[in-house]
């Protein structure tokens, strides 16, 4: 069990248990808004992109070449950028927070 907190662009949170699959399939059980995984979660259409929390970037890596290949096209990226359909939900990820970027 893993508890995941997003920060919606309009400033509230949202904080989750999350416990199979990945963060942007927990986000969309919950409706986390700004996140709508219309690829399914195949990494091909980046409508689950998120800004880490900083140390979290530490913990999990930055967005992989293939994840900066969606992004690029995103007006919002930045460094902390990563597309949350990559991210599984784990033990590991306990305590995590991410800021939904406003479309
Ligand atoms: S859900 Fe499409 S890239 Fe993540």
């Amino acid at each position: 069990m893993a508890k995941i907190t997003f920060i919606e662009s309009g400033g509230r949170e949202v904080v989750v248990d999350g416990s199979v699959g990945t963060v942007m399939e927990t986000a969309l059980e919950h409706d986390v808004e700004g996140i709508d995984g219309n690829c399914g979660g195949v990494g091909a259409c980046a409508s689950c992109h998120v800004h880490l929390a900083p140390e979290w970037l530490e913990k999990l890596g930055k967005a992989s070449e293939d994840e900066m290949d969606l992004l690029e096209f995103e007006d919002s990226v930045c460094d902390r950028s990563r597309l949350c359909c990559q991210i599984e939900v784990s033990d590991e990820v306990d305590g995590l927070v991410m800021e939904v970027p406003g479309s």
